[in-house]
């Protein structure tokens, strides 16, 4: 039996990994930061198949210890501080986390176990103020964020120790994608969550930031097949991973309202845009200027072709899908809190 480590594991991505290695029969092992409140986050459904180990990224210790006691042949890094707005907030913590802790999973793989396989989870938010339309593995970084800084430092030490020590060690550069596990505070899980809790009189409008922004937006379920086809291969190589289409936040929110039944009409422009409810003329979405970031990512749009042609990877879930299943779990979400309340009133 083949062992995994998987940090982060509680999280959008590591729950969907977690899925699709037991499915293949792995032994999962993964790595969870201690809290005040125990919780498995969205691998509350898998606790009691995967073996976790209390650990941290900016504590190389503990991942020393996670590595002897997984023994793990493939470690999928996907931990991070993962929300762009808030590496402005704490960018020590996001470098620590994204940046080092890189290296110190790493070094932890280097002096446990060498013959291990690395996948570092790279980010199209490296592309940032986009040089090249659209984006592949040729094209150059520019971050935007302190964010992005810190994950194209994880992906050039991942390439380094590649090169210096000959670990399989690969770089998966994803394009965003999403689910219904996705955290509330991403915009896609943002809109069809306050959707949802509109179309059943639970919130009046939802306040967004940048309407115009563009995104390559894909099913984490999908996306979690590519990072384990980069290690099954012969060589380790890195991969753009994306649908090849972009969309607006504006898109985005269209279509997530009429997933619940809410046609928009946009009215304004700029900071006074307001997205009406034709049924009946109210406001549902409207614009907060402290959703604005300090520097933006105006354009993601990946050229998938290589992960397509080398891993055969291929996308199952579409754009319209997606929106469907987010905006169909978010009701159901939302139903149950109302039933819930019913009972105990
Ligand atoms: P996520 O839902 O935010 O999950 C992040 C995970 O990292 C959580 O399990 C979190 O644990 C853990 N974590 C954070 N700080 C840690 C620390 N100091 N030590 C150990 N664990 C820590 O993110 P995701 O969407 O699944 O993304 C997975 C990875 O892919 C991230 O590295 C992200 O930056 C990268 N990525 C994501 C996308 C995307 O669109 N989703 C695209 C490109 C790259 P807690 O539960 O304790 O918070
Ligand atoms: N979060 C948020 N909230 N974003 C908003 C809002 C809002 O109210 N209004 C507009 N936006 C815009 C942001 O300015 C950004 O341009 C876009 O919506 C997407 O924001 P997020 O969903 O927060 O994702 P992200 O693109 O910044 O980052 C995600 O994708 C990266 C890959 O490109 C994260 O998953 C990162 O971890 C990932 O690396």
């Amino acid at each position: 039996m083949k062992h995994a480590l998987i940090t982060g594991v509680t999280g959008q991505d590591g729950s969907y990994l977690a899925e699709l290695l037991l499915e293949q029969g792995y032994g999962v092992y993964g790595i969870m930061r201690r809290k005040s409140v125990v919780d498995y986050g969205n691998v509350e459904h898998l606790k009691d198949r995967i073996h976790f180990i209390y650990a941290d990224m900016t504590d190389i210790v503990s991942l020393i210890a996670a590595m002897q006691e997984s023994q793990a042949d493939e470690v999928y890094n996907l931990a991070a501080q993962s929300f762009v707005a808030t590496s402005w907030e704490q960018p020590l913590a996001t470098a620590q986390i994204d940046a080092l802790g890189v290296t110190n999973m790493l070094e932890a793989i280097r002096i446990v176990k060498p013959s291990c396989r690395f996948y570092q989870a790279s980010t199209s938010e490296m592309f940032g103020l986009v040089q090249a339309i659209p984006q592949d593995e040729q094209t150059p970084f520019y971050p935007r964020s302190p964010y992005g800084v810190a994950k194209l430092y994880g992906h050039w030490i991942t390439k380094n120790y590649r090169e210096s020590y000959n670990l399989f060690a690969c770089s998966g550069i994803l394009f965003n994608h999403e689910s219904e596990r996705r955290g509330l505070e991403f915009v896609t899980r943002k809109i069809t969550n306050a959707a949802a809790r509109i179309a059943l009189g639970e919130q009046e409008y939802v306040e967004l930031g940048n309407l115009e922004a563009k995104r390559d937006w894909g099913h984490s379920k999908d996306y979690v097949k590519a990072m384990w086809l980069m290690l099954q291969q012969d060589t380790p190589d890195d991969y753009v991973v994306a649908t090849g289409e972009t969309r607006t936040v504006r898109e985005f929110a269209e279509c997530a309202f009429r997933a619940v039944g809410i046609a928009i009409e946009w009215q304004g422009e700029g900071v006074d845009t307001v997205g009406i409810n034709k049924a009946n003329g109210k406001a549902v979405v409207k614009i907060n200027p402290k959703f604005y970031r300090p520097a933006e990512v105006e354009l993601l749009l990946g050229n998938p072709a290589k992960a397509e042609a080398k891993l055969g990877w291929v996308r199952e879930i579409s754009f319209d899908d997606l929106v469907t299943r987010m905006a169909n779990h978010d009701l159901e979400l939302v139903r149950k809190e109302i039933a819930a309340r019913a009972i105990n009133v």
